[in-house]
């Protein structure tokens, strides 16, 4: 069905993980199936489409102000249509419905988490007769595997195992804006999985909320582990997956590791805290000790595998004993990267009604001493690589210098790399190469490409 957005451009912005983008690669996949065509600036669209997120308070006040800014923002010249159609879907577009178009006039269409479909025939009937369209929907009723896609790099893929997050921890409003967990059949997993390797496919990344609880509602207990295998028998030639929560870690997945030939050895297993105090409060379901012995176990699996977590500071009555319980677990794991948060407040969640009384130069003291240390672990994860080979899989150019590769390592370090002579950086996007490296910083590697391993 075609909804007249023919020779329209336009134009995604997108918030938040990894979701959200694969969600956006399918918005572009259905507007170009309908004639549309992608561009990457707000000068040259006719149609906007932010792709939100509303995980942390910074992400929504960003998003009410580019909006609003927009008016500022002359529509492209030539454009068919009398007013650039603006468009918000994502998390925020799921939470706020008709308040959106109530606080911002100027956007056309809402759209949410559950009905992406729908959006080419809001933006037609929008483009066609004007006023507002706003559609959310409470759940989704199947899993929406059929959408086209846009991948925004041909050589990897996200590929959604499931949708949705029952695990309802205090502090976390994903639960209510993308509803409850959904597993997709292993059947359609494993062939997506073929197509992809035989569309030349190179890296395939698992998705889902929590991973590790994939298949509950479908088989009645958990089958991730034998995702991981039939993803694996497709020949894919890297895998990864994301996030996996540390309530739900098998020994069955954990032992994947050191069977699977293509599974990375890289982990992200978000802890939020060292506090079992807080663990409790925020409703994560283990203790520090059941996390500290599911690292041990990953590293007698693979001694050496890299990690990376996640933390929340300053949750409500977070005292100095248990920052400092955080920190001493942090500080004991030795992770490769720890992405650290401020705690936020979101309206609609347990925790917000919970008493938080520190003060907010005691959280962000404690936040810079623990990004300190994260920096020096992470620098200190890198230096063992010097001297060493790494394979790479090239992304293209260095976003600084376009003399230079950037591409990932197995660990999923970020490695660069002088272009060798007579290539560029774009024809090796998607391509394998190994680096001898000679410079390890904080957060990347850097050496010599070997042009004869390129593959
Ligand atoms: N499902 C994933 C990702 C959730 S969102 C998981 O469970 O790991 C990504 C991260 O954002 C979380 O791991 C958490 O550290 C952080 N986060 C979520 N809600 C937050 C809040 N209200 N304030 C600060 N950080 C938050
Ligand atoms: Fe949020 Fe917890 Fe679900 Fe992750 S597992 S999305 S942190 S509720
Ligand atoms: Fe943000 Fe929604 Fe993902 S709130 S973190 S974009 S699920």
């Amino acid at each position: 069905m075609t909804f007249g957005l023919q020779d329209l451009a336009f134009y995604v912005i997108t918030y938040g993980c990894q979701m959200n983008k694969h969600d956006s690669e399918r918005v572009a996949g259905m507007l170009e199936a309908q004639g549309a065509y992608a561009v990457d600036s707000l000068e040259a669209c006719d149609m906007v489409i932010f792709m939100t997120c509303c995980v942390r308070e910074a992400a929504d006040v960003r998003l009410y102000g580019q909006v609003s800014s927009l008016k500022n923002v002359a529509l492209r010249k030539g454009s068919p249509l009398s007013k650039r159609l603006v468009a918000v879907g994502g998390c925020i577009g799921q939470r706020d419905g008709e308040e959106l178009v109530r606080a911002l006039p100027h956007v056309d269409v809402v759209f949410g988490t559950h009905n992406l479909a729908s959006l080419p025939l809001l933006l037609h009937e929008a483009a066609q007769r004007g006023g507002h369209r706003v559609e959310v929907l409470d759940e989704s009723s199947a899993f929406p595997t059929d959408l086209p896609t846009h991948r925004e790099q041909p050589w990897a893929a996200w590929l959604p195992i499931t949708i949705g997050c029952n695990n309802f921890c205090t502090y976390c409003i994903v639960p209510y804006v993308r509803g409850r967990e959904k597993s997709r059949l292993l059947e359609d997993i494993a062939a997506d999985a073929q197509r992809y390797v035989d569309a030349g496919v190179r890296e395939i990344t698992l998705l889902g909320q929590n991973v590790n609880s994939y298949g509950r509602d479908l088989y009645g207990e958990p089958r991730f582990a034998d995702v991981l295998k039939a993803v694996d028998a497709s020949g894919i030639e890297r895998l990864r997956f994301a996030t996996s929560h540390p309530k739900d870690l098998s020994d069955q997945v954990i032992s994947q590791f050191a069977t699977l030939r293509s599974l990375q050895p890289a982990l992200h297993l978000p802890v939020q805290s060292g506090s079992d105090r807080v663990l409790e409060a925020m409703n994560r379901r283990y203790t520090r000790h059941h996390y500290l012995r599911l690292i041990d176990k990953l590293r007698t699996a693979v001694p050496d595998i890299a990690l990376s977590t996640d933390v929340i500071v300053g949750f409500p009555g977070e005292t100095q004993q248990d920052f400092e319980d955080t920190y001493s677990l942090i500080d004991q794991v030795g992770y490769n990267q720890v992405f650290t948060f401020i705690y936020s407040k979101r309206e609609g969640t347990p925790a917000a009604k919970m008493e938080d009384n520190t003060p907010k130069e005691v959280v962000q003291q404690r936040f810079d001493r623990l990004v300190d240390l994260v920096q020096d672990h992470a620098f200190a994860a890198n230096q063992p690589h010097l001297g060493r080979t790494v394979e790479v899989l090239i992304e293209g150019p260095s976003k600084r210098d376009e003399g230079l590769i950037s591409g990932k390592s197995p660990k999923n370090q970020t490695v660069h790399a002088p272009v060798p002579a007579g290539l560029s950086a774009y024809d090796l996007a998607g391509k394998f190469a190994t680096v001898k490296v000679d410079t390890a910083r904080t957060w990347y590697l850097s050496g010599t490409l070997d042009p004869e391993s390129i593959r």
